[in-house]
């Protein structure tokens, strides 16, 4: 029996744009999904995931067939059992053990579909958990491939390599295409405010598509999202990362996504909250349409005016997490 674990992330800078080749920067941070994986004696696997932040589940499938073995409803299935399935399938290649079945156990403390990189973080570590399983250590920038993989087929071929290489690696990232590269960066003072909800990331990456195609100043939108990020991570790997300019820079990005049509009410709430309790600056983080938001604090203000907000249903720091992916 093997157990790995994987942090989630938030943008720094960068969502939406990254999609059409522009740099972005994703931090992973100290909230993660732990898969335990235990080879059965047949093909068949077996995916328990209790702790998604949805209700608990299990189904139970043969490998050939993908046969279900109970009834649970789409999006519960697509939420864990394709990810893992997915992410099983490519251990076994890895391994070249077409045939190896497992018992899998998915525990998460990162919400679904909030802008955290939730799926990516459970693909990542059960590849990394079933391949150790089956005696395979595979070097951490494979599983961030395998993993893109993962959610490139998942989710229609709508997928940058931010979330998987992020949440493989650690640290901060910057990610522009297929390059994908670790910065060397400071821990910052997160807050992240979330909202309860989540966005639909293809209809929100649909939108700046089609906005981006009917209107220049759109694409131009677009660039200058670009431009922030090159901005951004020259502060960020600078000596000592001035926390006024990054932030400054988030709300400059924000205000971007924002005349994208990718924030929301509850989104601008918790920024402006963020905002007013002084924190450096704030952003949503991810597709957006709901979820969460991040913001620059280092005093508790943010917090405690965060946790007062309507808008906003959960509050917590996170650090920024060192370690990616971890076999234990
Ligand atoms: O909400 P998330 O964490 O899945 O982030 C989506 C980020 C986008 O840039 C909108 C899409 C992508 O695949 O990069």
């Amino acid at each position: 029996m093997v157990t790995a674990s994987a942090p989630g992330k938030v943008y720094l800078f960068g969502e939406h744009a990254v999609v059409y080749g522009e740099p972005a920067v994703p931090c992973a941070v100290e909230r993660r999904a732990t898969v335990t994986v235990e080879e059965r004696t047949d093909a068949r696997l077996r995916v328990d995931a209790r702790d998604l932040e949805i209700e608990g589940f299990t189904v139970e499938y043969g490998a050939a067939t993908d046969e279900l073995g109970v009834e649970v409803p789409t999006e519960l299935l697509e939420a864990a059992t394709e990810y893992v399935d997915g992410a099983v399938e490519q251990a076994r290649d890895a391994c070249d053990e077409p045939d190896a079945g497992f018992d899998v156990t998915v525990e998460s403390e990162i919400p679904l579909g909030a802008g955290l990189g939730s799926s990516a973080a459970v693909v990542v570590a059960t590849i990394a958990a079933t391949a150790a399983e089956l005696g395979v250590e595979l070097d951490p920038r494979e599983v961030a491939d395998r993993a893109y993989q993962v959610e490139l087929a998942v989710q229609d071929g709508q997928a940058s390599r931010a979330d998987t290489f992020c949440s493989a690696m650690g640290g901060a990232v910057r990610v522009e295409g297929d390059d994908c590269r670790t910065l060397d960066a400071p821990d910052l003072p997160f807050v992240i405010g979330f909202d309860g909800g989540s966005g639909d990331t293809g209809k929100l990456v649909a939108g700046v598509r089609d906005l981006r195609e009917r209107y220049e100043f759109a694409a131009d939108t677009v660039t200058a999202i670009g431009d922030v990020v090159r901005r951004g991570e020259t502060v960020l790997t600078a000596d000592d990362p001035s926390l006024d300019e990054l932030g400054r820079l988030m709300d400059f990005d924000h205000g971007l996504l924002e005349a994208l049509g990718v924030s929301s009410r509850s989104l601008d709430e918790m920024v402006w909250t963020a905002r007013e309790a002084g924190a450096y600056g704030a952003k949503l983080t991810g597709a957006g349409g709901g979820g969460c938001i991040v913001a620059l604090d280092d005093s508790p203000a943010t917090e405690t005016a965060l946790s007062y907000s309507q808008s906003c249903e959960a509050v917590f720091r996170a650090a920024l997490a060192r370690d990616g992916v971890v076999v234990s």
